[in-house]
């Protein structure tokens, strides 16, 4: 099985999850990008926009994000944005930790089959999810964290960040540094 058709298997599997849903006939967003990606992120949960089109990052802090993307060189396409939670919680609420619990399998399977170089958490949620024990998201942002022969980037969502002119100016400062990591990342795995 190539690594595309294992993550079209995971996607079948999300959107047959009758229990991650909150309404029957909900859209799954599962994620999408580069099966080779060497970068991927992690979002919290979809949106509203993100419901209607199945696709993560497409409103107002999906466009920011592209054009930091950009900025570091990247298109969208080039990595895999993805979220903890795959359906949109009711009232665009903060994701349960139990509902968190229920659907990380997803995501991991997902990581597992891409294997990215380099994960970047957008907000506290998904970061937590993997990195609670190293302190909270406005301690370790920026901080490229080694964990289990994973390394992490957490980062403030791009959303919580849009309209913040401190915050904002922080998260583009943290994604300038993703090149500079990436090179210490390759760096490291050839010694
Ligand atoms: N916010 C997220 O965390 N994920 C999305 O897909 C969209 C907005």
């Amino acid at each position: 099985m190539t690594k595309e058709e294992a993550l079209l298997a995971v996607a079948k599997r999300i959107a047959e999850c009758e229990r991650c849903k909150y309404y029957p006939d909900q859209n799954p967003v599962p994620g999408e990008g580069n099966p080779d990606a060497q970068i991927m992120f992690i979002g919290e949960a979809p949106g509203a926009k993100e419901n209607e089109t199945g696709r993560p990052f497409v409103g107002a802090a999906g466009k920011f994000l592209e054009e930091m993307l950009n900025s570091i060189g990247l298109e969208r396409q080039d990595v895999f944005i993805a979220n903890i939670i795959k359906y949109q919680p009711p009232g665009n609420r903060d994701p349960l930790p139990e509902e968190i619990r229920f659907q990380l399998p997803f995501l991991l399977k997902q990581i597992a089959i891409i294997k990215p170089k380099l994960i970047c958490f957008l907000g506290r949620h998904s970061m937590s999810a993997f990195l609670s024990d190293q302190g909270t998201i406005s301690q370790i942002h920026g901080q490229l964290i080694r964990k289990d022969n994973q390394w992490y980037l957490p980062l403030y969502h791009p959303a919580a960040a849009l309209y913040n002119g401190g915050m904002r100016q922080t998260l583009l400062d943290d994604f300038q540094k993703i090149p500079e990591y990436m090179d210490r990342i390759s760096a490291e795995s050839l010694t």
